[in-house]
This record gives C-alpha cells, sequence and structure tokens, in this order.
C-alpha cells in the first residue's frame, strides 16, 4: 500500500454548518456512559415492538447474549409496514439501477407488497419460521425482497455472494441445511449474461441435499433448464401470490441471518444473528453515523448483499430508517468508469458508503472522471472493510468530498453486525486514517497480550482489538458450533471475559483507535475476508500440488493480495501446461475469483519451525520483498535463498 505519513495532528474538525443540523451531538456519550442500559433500551425505541422488553441485556449466559429479553417484534415490518401506515407509502425506498441500464424505482408500498406476496408464497412451500432459505442472487430488488420476506416469516436466510462457486454454495447450504434456494437464470457481467441457476445445478448434483425447491427469478433470458418438480419460476410463482400479508411478532432473540465468513481454518464459519439487538443498532448507527434524514436523504452503500455490508447498510438499517437509496448491479467500470459517478449525478445522492479498495482505485482512474460530474448533492462520505491510507483517504475528501463532506471510516466486523467505532459526523473530528473512538453504547479496548492496556502514542507499542462489553447487534454464535464460537473470540480473553476481534489496533497520544488490520491468518482482499488456509485447502486439492502455503501481501490497490508458495508433486513435472494458470483457476473454481492469487511460485521447500509449522511471517516479508525477520526458530536458513532465487 502506498505509505504516507499519517499524523495524529492532522485532524479534520467537525464544520460547524453540518454541525448545526446533525443528528449527533456530544450528549450521546454522556448519556451511553452514565446508563448503557437506559442508552440501549432508548434506541430500542427506534423500532416498533408488538410487545415490550422487559430487560435490555441478559449477560448472565455469556458469551451468549440475550438482548431486549421478552420483547417481540417483526423485523420486516419495522422495514416496511410500518413506514406505509405512517403515511410514507408513496416515498421511493430503491432506485434500482440495472447492469445494463434498465431501472426501476420502488416505493415503500410497492416494496411492501412484493415482499408479501413472496411471504405468501414461501408459505404455501410450507416453510415455517424457523427454516433455512440460502438466497444466491445477484444485486437486483429480488434479493431484498427475498431477504425480507424470510423476516417477515421468522426464516433464516443466508445469503450467499452470487461470485462463489458451487461447491462454496453447497459447502454453505449444507450447513445451514436450507430447505430451500433462491437464485436468477443468470447475472450481468460486463454487458454479458453469466449462467447462475447452473452453478445452483451443479452445488446440488451430488448425494442427498435438504433442498426441496429452487426459486428462479429470470434476470438474463439466459438458457436454465429446470428441474421438473425441484425448480420453479419466481414470475409464475411469487408474482401471482397476494400482495397482503399480515406479520407475526418473533422474539427479539428469533434468528434472522447466517452469514458465513472466513475464519483462520478452512471451513467458513456461520455467523448467527438475531432480531431485536440486531435491528436496533444497524438502525442507530445508521441514523447517528451517516447523519441520515429520511425523506431528504438519498443513499448508497456499494456493497453486495451477499456481504454484511449490504445486510445492514442496504437492507436493515437504511430500510427500519425509511431511507431512499440506491441499489446497483453491476460493476464501477461498466459501461466505462464514470458509472458511480453518473448513478451519484442522476439521483442526487447524499451519503456514499463505499470501500477503500473503490477508492484507490478512483484514485487511479485520475480525478478528471469524476471532476466531469456534478457531485455537489453529496454531504457525506463513508469508507468500510479494511484500513483506509491516509492518502487515500485524503483524497476522497478533496475530490469526491469537495473538501467539505464529513468521512466516516467506520470499523466493524460480520460478527458485529453493525459499525462499532468511527467519528460521529458534526461532533467528533476525523484524521485521515484513524477509525477515531468507540461510538456511544460500545466499548472497545486496545490491549497487550496479557490484556494490559496498550500506552497511548507509543507507536511500537501497538496492541489488540477488544471489545469489552456486550453490544445488541452482536453475533449469538456459530451456525451449528458454539465451541468453536467460544474459541474463536472468548478464549484468548476469557479471564476478563473479552471478544477478541483479530485485528491488530494503535492508540495514538490523543487516545484515537487505528485499525492496523488482521493479526490471524485472515486476508483482506478488497475488503473480503479471505483465509489462507482455504486458499492453501484449493491449492493443495490439485494433484500437482504437494504443499501450499498462502500470505496476503500488501497490495496497492486491493489492499492484500493473495501469493502463494507451492511444492509441486513429482508427477507435475514436465507437463507442459502453464501450471499457474491452472492452479489460479482452480481457486477459483474451488472458492471463487476473489480468492485468485496474484502470484503463486512453485519453490524446492516451504519455511518451517522446528514444530513443523509454516512461517507466513517470513513467507510475507519475500512476498512484500522486505529483508527478512528473525528466522532463528527455523529449521533450515538455507530455505530462503531457495525459495528467493526461484521468486527471482
Ligand atoms: O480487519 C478488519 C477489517 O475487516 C474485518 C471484518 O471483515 P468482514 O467481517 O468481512 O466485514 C467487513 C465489513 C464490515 C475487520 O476485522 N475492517 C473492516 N472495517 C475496517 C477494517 N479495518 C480497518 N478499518 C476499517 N474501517
Amino acid at each position: 500500500m502506498t505509505e504516507t505519513t499519517a499524523d495524529h495532528r492532522d485532524s479534520y474538525p467537525p464544520i460547524a454548518e453540518f454541525a448545526a443540523q446533525a443528528n449527533a451531538d456530544a450528549t450521546l456519550y454522556q448519556r451511553a456512559a452514565t446508563d448503557r442500559d437506559a442508552f440501549w433500551a432508548e434506541q430500542a425505541g427506534r423500532l416498533h415492538w408488538h410487545r415490550p422488553f422487559d430487560q435490555v441485556l441478559d449477560w448472565t449466559a455469556a458469551p451468549v447474549a440475550r438482548w431486549f429479553v421478552g420483547g417481540r417484534l417483526n423485523v420486516a415490518y419495522n422495514c416496511l409496514d410500518r413506514h406505509v401506515l405512517a403515511g410514507y407509502g408513496e416515498q421511493v425506498a430503491i432506485h434500482w439501477e440495472g447492469e445494463p441500464g434498465d431501472s426501476r424505482t420502488i416505493t415503500y408500498t410497492e416494496l411492501l407488497a412484493e415482499v408479501s406476496r413472496a411471504a405468501n408464497y414461501f408459505t404455501r412451500l410450507g416453510l415455517t419460521a424457523g427454516d433455512r432459505v440460502a438466497i444466491y442472487l445477484p444485486m437486483i430488488p429480488e434479493a431484498i425482497v427475498a431477504m425480507l420476506a424470510c423476516a417477515r416469516l421468522g426464516l433464516t436466510h443466508s445469503v450467499v455472494f452470487a461470485g462463489f462457486s458451487p461447491i462454496a454454495l453447497r459447502q454453505r447450504v449444507d450447513d445451514a441445511q436450507a430447505r430451500l434456494v433462491i437464485t436468477a437464470d443468470g447475472q450481468w457481467r460486463r454487458g454479458k449474461p453469466a449462467p447462475l441457476k447452473t452453478a445452483v445445478d451443479e452445488a446440488l448434483s451430488d448425494g442427498e441435499t435438504t433442498v426441496e425447491h429452487v426459486l428462479v427469478v429470470q434476470r438474463t433470458g439466459i438458457d436454465a433448464p429446470m428441474t421438473a418438480g425441484r425448480d420453479l419460476w419466481w414470475h409464475e410463482t411469487v408474482a401471482n401470490a397476494a400482495p397482503e400479508h399480515e406479520a407475526q411478532p418473533f422474539d427479539a432473540e428469533h434468528p434472522l441471518f447466517i452469514l458465513y465468513t472466513s475464519g483462520t481454518t478452512g471451513k467458513p464459519k456461520g455467523i448467527l444473528h438475531t432480531s431485536g439487538g440486531y435491528l436496533t443498532q444497524t438502525s442507530y448507527t445508521h441514523h447517528y453515523v451517516f447523519d441520515h434524514k429520511p425523506g431528504q436523504d438519498v443513499f448508497w452503500c456499494t456493497a453486495d448483499i451477499g456481504w454484511v455490508t449490504g445486510h445492514s447498510y442496504i437492507v436493515y438499517g437504511p430500510l427500519a430508517n425509511r431511507a431512499t437509496q440506491i441499489v446497483y448491479e453491476g460493476t464501477p467500470n461498466y459501461p466505462d468508469e464514470h458509472r458511480h459517478f453518473q448513478i451519484i449525478e442522476k439521483y442526487g445522492v447524499t451519503i456514499y458508503y463505499t470501500a477503500p479498495t473503490l477508492i484507490r482505485t478512483f484514485m487511479k482512474w485520475g480525478s478528471d472522471i469524476p471532476a466531469a460530474h456534478n457531485l455537489t448533492s453529496l454531504r457525506l462520505l463513508g469508507s468500510v472493510g479494511e484500513p483506509i491510507n491516509p492518502e487515500a483517504w485524503r483524497w476522497y475528501r478533496q475530490v469526491i468530498g469537495a473538501n467539505k463532506t464529513p468521512i466516516v471510516d467506520t470499523w466493524w466486523q460480520t460478527e458485529t453486525g453493525a459499525i462499532m467505532i468511527s467519528p460521529l459526523p458534526g461532533v467528533t473530528a476525523a484524521k485521515p486514517g484513524a477509525a477515531m473512538t468507540p461510538l456511544p453504547g460500545i466499548s472497545a479496548a486496545v490491549v497487550d497480550e496479557e490484556g494490559k492496556p496498550v500506552s497511548l502514542g507509543e507507536t511500537e507499542a501497538n496492541g489488540y482489538l477488544v471489545l469489552d462489553q456486550p453490544w445488541p447487534s452482536m453475533l449469538r454464535g456459530i451456525w451449528g458450533d458454539m465451541d468453536r464460537y467460544r474459541s474463536t473470540y472468548w478464549e484468548r480473553y476469557a479471564a476478563q471475559g473479552w471478544y477478541f476481534a483479530g485485528d491488530g489496533a494503535k492508540l495514538d497520544k490523543d487516545g484515537d483507535l487505528w485499525v492496523l488490520g488482521r493479526v490471524d491468518d485472515v486476508m483482506n482482499v478488497s475488503g473480503h475476508r479471505i483465509s489462507t488456509a482455504e486458499v492453501e485447502s484449493a491449492l493443495v486439492g490439485h494433484h500437482y500440488v504437494a504443499e501450499a502455503a498462502v500470505v496476503g501481501a500488501s497490495d496497492d490497490t486491493t489492499g492484500q493480495g493473495i501469493v502463494a508458495f507451492v511444492i509441486l508433486t513429482a508427477e507435475a513435472e514436465d507437463t507442459g501446461k502453464d501450471l499457474i494458470a491452472e492452479l489460479q483457476s482452480e481457486v477459483s473454481r474451488e472458492i471463487s475469483p476473489i480468492a485468485k492469487p496474484r502470484e503463486i511460485h512453485i519453490v524446492p521447500e516451504l519455511p518451517k519451525t522446528r514444530s513443523g509449522k509454516i512461517m507466513r511471517r517470513l513467507l510475507r516479508d519475500i512476498a512484500e520483498g522486505r529483508e527478512l525477520g528473525d528466522t532463528s526458530t527455523l529449521v533450515d536458513p538455507g530455505v530462503f535463498e531457495a525459495i528467493r532465487a526461484r521468486k527471482g
């Protein structure tokens, strides 16, 4: 990544004009600190409860929290019905832009009708509360409709990013034991339809599955063979169902969704989120961190609904807050690099939330592109997914934000469900590259191995980020594996009862927090979490690979790039094939193109400790072209010369 000096004195205080109209004010911190439970009860009051809760937090079964105990609500009712009942049915919920240039405008009344149809049809299929539904769809309105219809019925959805391979889909469908898969015939990819339904067929082709039906949205018109009795067209079923449906309330702790994310081992973890606490915190953060004003703002979160950012800041947070938002199907450079800026201009987007990797890509494309558009509607910018380098932060504010918009650098995770650490626009200062401070009601610390707080300003004394108090939208477990939940997040600081986030962090002299990136074997490529073990296992699955080690090396655009070192089997010699390309596509096939290694180096040996562990830290040094760190525990330091020689 391009290094620029990150100076804690480089601070952007709130602009008076923005502060004067901001949703947040400084008393929030104070009120939250004085009475945390009362503060969260007040935030839960943002929602409609069919039955009020009796208790804010029950932490007696830690680390499994129960928030808003005894409360009953319907998540979809909160996102739709109550806005329509309050007279806002004609407000636009979604301005949808299709990749080929088609578009749809969907009001709250229309979205409610579509969700009701889907809920009626899902009921007719025999699905009942607690059943799991896998959603494998591109960024089309039906994806949001499907999620909300599940929420309405108490079905637990598991959205699988449509870029994932059939193998990855099958793994997730099996783990969640989904009864229904919702997909599309195909998806638009740079002007061409790419098949999607056939990926589902491939995923379900081998052996017994729990899947009873595959519901298919017609999006591209590409050929999609249907299996009689199992497969159903959305337009022949859901579209004909009745548009009225009465929402029933569910317990605040009813499972809302499972979302799979990479951990340190090969098997993805099904992160479980529930209803009341999750919706409270996504609504709360969307309101204050984005300073969102319903009926006035046009909000655009550029994430895909396959990731948690899409769940929390396209679906649940914004719709609970009656937002008008943009949903865009395609990539930022189709048909050309102007696409995002055209959309901002066309709809008068006021709040834009994206990832550092895209900001760095915009920088590469050049300032002329955004300069060709009227972006004056923008009043707030957000960043998420990885640390933002100060240079990109300044460019973002200057070129996209005309030197006036606050930037919120928001730190959170699939596991946290909602934003945890971020500046509060109009209230706190922001520094390029720093996530700054935990939000009101959230508590975090930066500690050393023993759990002692690191000292302020000692740049050498980087520590680990921990969350030392439960929060409403925290994960409630790993689906089907509570032991893994405990060991992954709660074992490291078991004595203190803290959540270990897996990120390194530091505090500057002012006490502001800087997130430095993962400290485990998880890589962050363009804001996507990929585990080294996952990629290694895909590589070793190839019969020419005897052993593989994968590291994330810093990359100017994507934050990290995947670099693999492989030892080949004897049969691999003299195949005459382009082995590197073959191995790269093997990883794409097994996992997803997002996991494809940037570089693969064939090496004679891998550096290992005396106990046989691969020394990834040293491989990262090699991948990034650095002088080698401590090699004292290495079996044979000569290995490096050999690897270096091969890497060239
Ligand atoms: O390393 C942190 C990084 O992304 C990880 C979480 O990834 P995921 O669960 O996929 O969720 C991404 C979107 C919420 C974190 O452990 N990360 C996320 N946001 C930031 C960040 N690192 C630094 N600064 C951020 N703002």
